[in-house]
């Protein structure tokens, strides 16, 4: 069982997650306007990742005998000043989702809830790999920042994150 405690925190967290996938897709969709069709793709695949963390968290409460109550999402920024600019931002944003998870996690421990601290493990290792696909992908960007077509390089490269519907939905469903 929840405490009442952990239980509006994890609410608070599907929130984040359907958030992150809006604005991942109001990345996909900035990037569409500029002709970026590879970095489009890259982030619609990243908004279908973020729904899906959202799910694993909605799956959980209801399994641990909780209730979701859905909160409402704030508008996502929907324009940006560069390719640069963008994934800077998704870096920022993945910063602040792991803090919020390792809070959920010190909540877990001080609640003495063992079941949502190991649920969280998955996050954890997650937001570490979240950081680091955004943050090399500034470093790569700032990289080809002089050379031109560069860009391209890396658009078509990124057009290849494909979208596994099926895998994704097994992963949803496991807690
Ligand atoms: Fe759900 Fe990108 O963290």
């Amino acid at each position: 069982m929840l405490s009442p405690n952990m239980e509006k925190a994890l609410n608070e967290q599907i929130k984040w997650e359907f958030y992150s996938a809006y604005l991942y897709l109001s990345m996909a969709s900035y990037f569409e306007s500029i002709s970026l069709a590879g970095f489009a793709q890259w982030m619609k695949a990243q908004a279908v990742e973020e729904s899906i963390h959202a799910m694993k968290f909605y799956n959980f409460v209801h399994e641990r005998g909780g209730r979701v109550e859905l909160q409402g999402i704030d508008q996502p920024p929907t324009s940006w000043e560069s390719p640069l600019d963008v994934i800077e931002f998704g870096l920022r944003h993945e910063q602040e989702v792991t803090k919020k998870i390792n809070n959920l996690a010190e909540l877990a421990q001080q609640e003495k809830d063992h079941a949502t601290y190991i649920f969280l493990q998955w996050f954890i290792t997650e937001q570490v790999e979240e950081e680091d696909s955004f943050g090399s992908l500034v470093e790569r960007i700032k990289l080809v920042e002089q050379a031109p077509g560069g860009l391209f390089m890396i658009d078509r490269e990124l057009a290849q994150r494909t979208i596994d519907f099926t895998n994704l939905a097994t992963e949803a469903n496991r807690t």
